[in-house]
């Protein structure tokens, strides 16, 4: 055995005729596929090779709960900087997959747990899949979302065994499936109660050892059998139906995520070989796509932001042992979009809601909101309706404080309006208990201020929500000088257990994530003020990569909301923050948006596709719009959204680049396949940087000099990210 193949990954064990094959990553709290593991699977299928009297193989983990996570992303990050090393790791590992498939005795998969990438892998070359009936049961192929495709013959087992349509879908969105819809699509032949899944899965394998014909793989080639008999018939019989499907996939993928993602379009091409050449094309295929996608820049920052993400979501609060206060009930003031959206989530969780706003229309409309949420839960059977309704049972209103006297935890959401956040404060602070910590969902108000009206301001922070609440993975935690340790944990925790991704952000006008894309849409105004037109600004962006373009997204935000953030950010940073009139003649002439139905865009049926040409009739120019080079809009936009990150970093309001990267990305839409903004730049090179938004400022205005950071950055020719 080799050194780098320890027992440990691996054991072996024969009883009567059956040989358990057991996953056990010692040191790891969870199984994962490594250079390492194949060693010892080789030598493993060289002790079953030599092993007489075998009737089955079973292949299951040591961990319960847990089957194989997938690749090891370490190795696969190490990997990308070592192109030349790929090619032989794939043939390597489609080889021993292929030697399992090959074996003269029947190999079943027992998996309890998480089966995903190259756990799903393996167990697709297995000759049966049994799973446990285990909550943690999830099968998937999730490769693209770190930019590559499965490299394990993925690409060419899931559609053989699900049906094309299924597989594609699969593997193009890396969605998990659960037990009993792995089941339902021919992904696993029994689900059982993991009490019994070692048994049942021996029992598979006898019987497929005394009946023969096991060995047969689902083929898809026309004229092969396919092991779906509908699709048999349907696409064997008409190639162009096939085809059809096949370019529906690539257009769906160009609206859904544009062209700046490569590998859900290799994976189209890699399936579509393995069905029209074969299975052995097909995986030639998929072991070239997978070399060239790791070494891809996209891959490389997707699975940096991967690593950037587990940091941010392990990172302990400052000291590292602060215990959070215990959280069991949580109180909300505020039964709008915001408040009503944090009460949902929180029940969803488990926690007991008390909801609060000043009269009952308020509070009905919130309540009745909830109750949509959760409906819209059981409609898309993500939890039972008795599920549903123990969710809303725990959610109680009131127009009173009554009830908050048990809160542990009270989230603020009401209007922004700082003399009314005051004296909500102070009247909430007569009906609660001395640890209860007070959160404030302010999206620019500096929490110093809200937490100048408290008895505890070291009980005071922000908890910054995004909206839609339970859609948004971000949540920023805001810590003003006076907020103690324990109360960060607290939100920490709470924050984490409701699914968030937080960053931890020091206090300030607009915090980090207002701040950034206050800049990020001032530019954008600017761009319009000076003659562009709606569409190109917001063209230019969305083809840079961003969801929607920043008119679109003042819209969706509310252009009294956005005007009001715009107010505060230019009060607190005027020396520098320069705002065009054109927002504020938009959101004069009544305009909110989305939600009045008239914004930038004209909207119908909830939905704004066209410009409304009118709002030109408010801006300098007229109708009289003058074109824009595309390069020209997204350079000053991003830069400009650089350009405040920056001054975030110097004015220590961000202490990590790490963080910025992971709000511009999960808060504010920044494009992840650029791996965050700083990232970005340092890619682009900071004295580049540097030299551009002096041009940049020169023609267009100051405040697109480049902050003090970046120039002594460039200087140096340092990047954010050089220690
Ligand atoms: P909203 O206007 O939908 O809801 C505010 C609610 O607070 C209303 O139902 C109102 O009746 C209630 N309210 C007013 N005074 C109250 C009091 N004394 N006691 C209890 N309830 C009271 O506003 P929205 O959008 O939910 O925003 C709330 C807060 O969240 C604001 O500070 C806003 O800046 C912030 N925020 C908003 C985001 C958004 O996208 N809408 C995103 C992130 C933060």
């Amino acid at each position: 055995m080799s050194e780098e193949a320890p027992k440990e990954y691996l054991s072996l064990r024969v009883d009567d005729g059956i040989a358990y094959v057991c996953i056990d990553v010692s040191g790891q709290r969870v199984n994962t596929l490594s250079t390492p593991m194949t060693e010892r699977f080789e030598e493993v299928l060289d002790e079953l090779r030599d092993t007489a009297g075998l009737e089955g193989v079973v292949i299951h983990s040591g961990k319960e709960g847990n089957f194989v996570v997938g690749f090891d992303i370490n190795e696969l990050q190490e990997l990308s900087q070592r192109p030349e090393d790929v090619r032989p790791m794939i043939d390597r590992g489609h080889q021993m997959l292929g030697r399992f498939e090959e074996l003269s005795v029947p190999v079943v998969a027992a998996v309890d747990g998480n089966c995903l990438g190259g756990g799903l892998e393996l167990a697709m070359a297995c000759h049966a899949r049994i799973a446990s009936n285990n909550d943690k049961t999830q099968m998937g192929l999730p490769e693209v979302k770190l930019g590559v495709i499965p490299g394990l013959g993925g690409t060419q087992r899931l559609p053989r065994l699900v049906g094309l349509q299924t597989g594609l879908n699969m593997i193009l969105t890396g969605k998990q499936v659960g037990a009993k819809k792995a089941k339902k699509l021919g992904l696993v032949d029994d689900v059982v109660h993991p009490g019994i899944l070692l048994q049942v899965a021996a029992e598979k394998a006898r019987k497929m050892y005394a009946k023969g014909g096991w060995q047969k793989r689902p083929k898809a080639s026309i004229g092969e059998v396919f092991s779906n008999p509908g699709e048999m018939v349907n696409l064997a019989a008409k190639t162009p139906a096939r085809k059809l499907i096949f370019n529906q996939a690539r257009e769906t993928t160009r609206k859904q995520a544009g062209d700046k993602y490569p590998a859900p379009f290799a994976a189209i091409d890699v399936i579509e070989t393995g069905y029209k050449d074969g299975f052995d094309a097909g995986l030639q295929a998929e072991g070239d796509a997978f070399a060239k996608l790791v070494k891809d820049d996209v891959a490389k920052n997707l699975i940096n932001l991967f690593f950037m993400k587990q940091e941010v979501d392990k990172a302990k609060p400052f000291p590292w042992n602060t215990k959070a206060y215990p959280v069991d009930k949580i109180g909300v003031l505020g039964a709008g979009l915001m408040g009503a959206g944090i009460a949902q989530v929180a029940a969803y969780k488990g926690y007991e809601v008390r909801l609060k706003d000043v009269d009952d229309e308020g509070l009905s409309w919130g309540l009745n909101y909830t109750k949509e949420l959760i409906d819209k839960l059981v409609k898309r059977k993500k939890i039972s309706a008795p599920m549903g309704d123990i969710m809303f049972g725990r959610i109680s209103g009131t127009t009173e404080y009554t009830g908050f006297g048990q809160a542990d935890l009270i989230i603020e959401a009401v209007f922004e309006d700082l003399d009314l956040k005051k004296s909500v404060i102070k009247d909430l602070e007569e009906h609660t208990h001395d640890e209860a910590v007070i959160a404030s969902n302010t999206s620019t108000i500096p929490i110093k201020e809200i937490a100048s009206a408290s008895k505890n301001p070291e009980m005071v922070l922000g908890m910054h929500f995004f909206s839609p609440v339970h859609k948004m993975p971000l949540l920023e935690i805001i810590r003003h000088e006076g907020t103690s340790s324990k109360a960060v944990a607290t939100a920490l925790e709470v924050g984490r257990d409701m699914g968030k991704t937080c960053i931890v952000v020091n206090d300030g006008s607009g915090f980090f994530t207002s701040r950034v894309i206050g800049a990020y849409i001032n530019e954008a105004g600017w761009i319009l003020q000076e003659g562009a037109r709606i569409e190109d600004i917001d063209r230019a962006m969305k083809d840079w990569g961003f969801p929607v373009g920043p008119m679109k997204l003042v819209d969706e935000v509310g252009m009294d909301v956005a005007l009001k953030a715009a107010k505060t950010l230019q009060e607190a940073f005027e020396e520098r923050w320069d705002a065009p009139t054109a927002l504020k003649a938009v959101a004069a002439d009544g305009r909110k948006g989305k939600k009045n139905k008239k914004g930038f865009y004209k909207y119908k049926d909830g939905k704004g596709k066209e410009v409304d040409e009118t709002v030109y009739d408010l801006l300098p120019g007229g109708r009289d719009r003058k074109p824009v080079d595309k390069e020209v809009i997204q350079e000053r936009c991003w830069l400009a959204m650089l350009n405040e990150c920056a001054y975030c970093l110097q004015e220590e309001i961000a202490e990590h680049p790490r963080d910025i990267d992971i709000g511009v990305i999960f808060g504010l839409g920044f494009p992840p396949f650029r791996g965050g903004i700083l990232r970005h730049a340092d890619s682009v090179g900071l004295p580049r940087v540097a030299e551009r938004m002096h041009r940049l400022a020169d023609q267009f205005g100051d405040r697109l000099k480049p902050a003090d950071i970046i120039v002594e950055k460039a200087e140096k020719n340092e990047n954010f990210y050089s220690e």
